[in-house]
């Protein structure tokens, strides 16, 4: 796991954003052979999506040939509900790169058969060898989409049903009105994130230090379900300092010394 540690939000959002626009265009991607990029909601990644915008309009990157795969959608909300994680990503990034409409795809949670849905999503990420970069955010309570606390943590895409500390989390989105969110909700696996070649997670903000702890000193456990990454060849969790206030000092210097050698300034 790498972890990668920038004083405030707006410079971890910088770096991500940097990193994912680095890994489309050392793929080239074609209309044959398109870059698979995975994408998460919640106000995490907002200024990362800002900052890809600003590139993409200074023709640093075009989305032309990337093909996106959403992580978890809610079940029974209208996707032009303005808090639908479908017209989420149509206000935050879809609408303002040139990424090809057939080229987005984000769980339909209006499904008439919802397992069918699930399963046809699993399926069309196969088709294309994979994502090749999943990005995500993760849950105070550090679940990755809506992989809740006890979560396989070999877990497909599927149904699930929200926990309380989630809907009132979610709350702020709906009026503050917990009766107004969606209980249920589509979400990729724990396993379906596992899959993907590389994982890139956004985790800024005190109120994820605790999450941030389990997952990168305490054990693997269902209850954590991000700390699963730990078992990923290629993860990286891009962090503000303020989420990283409850590691231990060691921990922080440990991953801040590596990034230093990262970009060249080892012990001389
Ligand atoms: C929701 C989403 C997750 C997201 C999490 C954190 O539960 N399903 O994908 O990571 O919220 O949201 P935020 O980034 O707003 O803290």
């Amino acid at each position: 796991m790498r972890i990668v540690i920038k004083p405030e939000q707006q410079e971890v959002a910088a770096w991500t954003a940097n990193y994912i626009i680095e890994k489309i265009n050392a793929a080239n991607p074609t209309t044959d052979n398109p870059f698979i990029l995975g994408l998460p909601t919640g106000s995490s990644p907002v200024m990362a999506y800002k900052e890809m915008i600003k590139r993409h309009q200074q023709g640093e990157v075009s989305f032309k040939n990337v093909v996106t795969f959403n992580m978890d959608e809610y079940v029974g909300l209208d996707e032009h509900h303005p808090q639908s994680y479908h017209a989420f990503m149509h206000d935050h990034l879809f609408d303002h790169i040139d990424i090809p409409k057939e080229n987005i795809n984000i769980l339909n949670g209006n499904a008439a058969d919802l397992a069918v849905e699930c399963q046809r999503y699993e399926d069309k990420m196969k088709s294309y060898g994979g994502i090749d970069l999943f990005l995500g955010g993760i849950g105070p309570d550090g679940h990755i989409a809506f992989n809740e606390p006890g979560s396989s943590l070999v877990s497909r895409t599927r149904v699930k049903s929200l926990n309380y500390d989630t809907i009132v989390a979610n709350a702020r989105f709906f009026d503050n009105d917990v009766t107004k969110v969606p209980t249920t909700a589509l979400t990729v696996g724990v396993g379906t994130v596992m899959d993907a070649k590389e994982v890139l997670l956004i985790i800024t903000g005190y109120n994820k230090a605790r999450a941030l702890r389990e997952v990168v000193e305490g054990g693997i456990n269902h209850m954590w379900t991000v700390s699963m990454l730990q078992m990923h060849q290629h993860a990286i969790l891009a962090c503000d300092d303020h989420a990283t206030m409850e590691l231990q000092a060691q921990t922080v210097k440990y991953f801040k010394e590596i990034e230093e050698v990262i970009l060249g300034n080892g012990p001389k």
